[in-house]
């Protein structure tokens, strides 16, 4: 058997590794072609010497020479920065890429690889947040490309909507587990430190996603994925909150059916479908035992206590460049609190605040160039008004 050529960008963080771990249990199916990592020299460094991949990318131009003074005997292709990522994963030898970096930064990667024909396991969804209209008119463009979700919501409602119709199809519900602050009260959530944020009930994440999580912004970030990725209208988008996170997400039918994908809190099993579709694999990671379950709950989401998640939806509305803003505001916020520098309620005060000075000049149908000027011009924003 032929075996496909794998670039996972963002090798380093909590998808890449996991897809690593995924890679290496498909070795009969796959290689381990490329790698990218932004900081962390010394793991990539590793992930080399373990691995061989063919190429390997080192996106912090700072970190460049630390890992090429490391690599002896290795032969070998190290690139540096963000072209060098767009090199990787346009490579002719690649098949498959995984986007697992995390924020803006995979916006370019993700559509040059949807470019030149590749299968793109996606699970930077930042990037369909901020150029979403732009990624599925190039997917829609080539005949070959393919983007498969991976992260565990979208995974459940692409597999949940196979061979269903579009006039059979009601309601998308996206499950979330409410974070660690599901049951404060606005009092609590002013004392909330970047560790007590960091500590997810349910899931092992990278830093940014997981203040994400507890904000309920992952949440807002993944319903306008859903809009993108299922072309589905806002207004049949529903969050629902289920704290065990055993039920990955539904999809409502016409006739009153629910159809629901379960599983254990284990993303490596939504990364190797992504690989293996639409073949699926027996593997030895975790499984459910149905007879363990002692009770599964779902409620609806508070919109006043967890505001970003109305501001995803305002974002989605608006359409444009505000998605692209309001996911830029974010990410600038979210590294600022995990710095200490601001509180966590004043993460959704900013976004309010930039969104709204955006509002009047909001660009409708934005090709790349206009998207990611309207994230550059918000992430200054952003900045400046914690300064003040
Ligand atoms: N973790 C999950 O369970 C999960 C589930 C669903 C979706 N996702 C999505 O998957 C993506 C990755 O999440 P994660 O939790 O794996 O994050 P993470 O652990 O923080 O890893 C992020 C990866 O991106 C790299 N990176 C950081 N900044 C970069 C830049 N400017 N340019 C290029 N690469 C950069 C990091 O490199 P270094 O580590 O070397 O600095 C690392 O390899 C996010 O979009 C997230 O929303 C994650």
């Amino acid at each position: 058997m032929v075996k496909k050529k794998l670039a996972i960008i963002g090798s380093t963080g909590s998808i890449g590794r996991q897809t690593v771990e995924v890679a290496e249990f498909l070795g009969d199916q796959i290689e381990i072609y490329g790698l990218s990592a932004h900081n962390q020299s010394s793991l990539l460094t590793e992930q080399i010497r373990t691995l061989h991949p063919k190429k390997a990318v080192v996106t912090n131009p700072l970190q460049y020479q630390q890992v090429a003074s490391e690599l002896t005997g290795w032969d070998g292709e190290l690139l540096s920065g963000a072209e060098g990522l767009i090199e990787l994963v346009t490579d002719p030898e690649v098949d498959l890429v995984v986007s697992a970096v995390v924020g803006a930064a995979g916006i370019k990667p993700t559509l040059a690889a949807l470019k030149a024909g590749k299968k793109v396991a996606l699970a930077n969804k930042e990037s369909l947040v901020a150029a979403g209209e732009v990624i599925m008119a190039e997917l829609g463009r080539r005949g070959k490309s393919q983007l498969i979700p991976v992260d565990s919501e979208h995974s459940a409602i692409f597999q949940c909507l196979q061979g269903i119709t579009k006039e059979n199809l009601k309601t998308l519900h996206l499950t979330a587990s409410g974070g660690p602050f599901r049951q404060f009260s606005l009092k609590q959530m002013e004392k909330i430190t970047p560790k007590a944020a960091l500590a997810h009930p349910t899931w092992q994440m990278g830093g940014k996603i997981t203040v994400d999580s507890a904000t309920l912004m992952n949440k807002g970030l993944e319903v306008i994925e859903a809009h993108w990725l299922f072309g589905v209208d806002y207004e049949w988008i529903k969050v629902v909150i289920h704290p065990q996170s055993i039920v990955h997400s539904l999809i409502e039918l016409v006739d009153g059916s629910f159809l629901a994908q379960l599983g254990p809190a284990d993303m490596r099993l939504p990364i190797q479908l992504a690989l293996t579709y639409p073949q699926r694999k027996p593997n030895p990671f975790s499984r459910l035992d149905l007879c363990n379950l002692s009770e599964l709950q779902f409620y609806p989401p508070d919109f006043q206590l967890f505001p970003c998640l109305a501001l995803a939806y305002e974002a989605g509305k608006t359409g444009g460049t505000m998605p692209a803003v309001l996911n830029a505001a974010n990410e600038e916020a979210v590294w600022s609190f995990l710095a200490g520098r601001i509180s966590f309620l004043e993460i959704p005060r900013l976004i309010t605040k930039v969104m709204n000075e955006h509002m009047k000049r909001v660009s409708q149908r934005p090709d790349l160039e206009t998207i990611l000027e309207a994230d550059h011009w918000a992430r200054n924003l952003t900045r400046q008004m914690m300064v003040f």
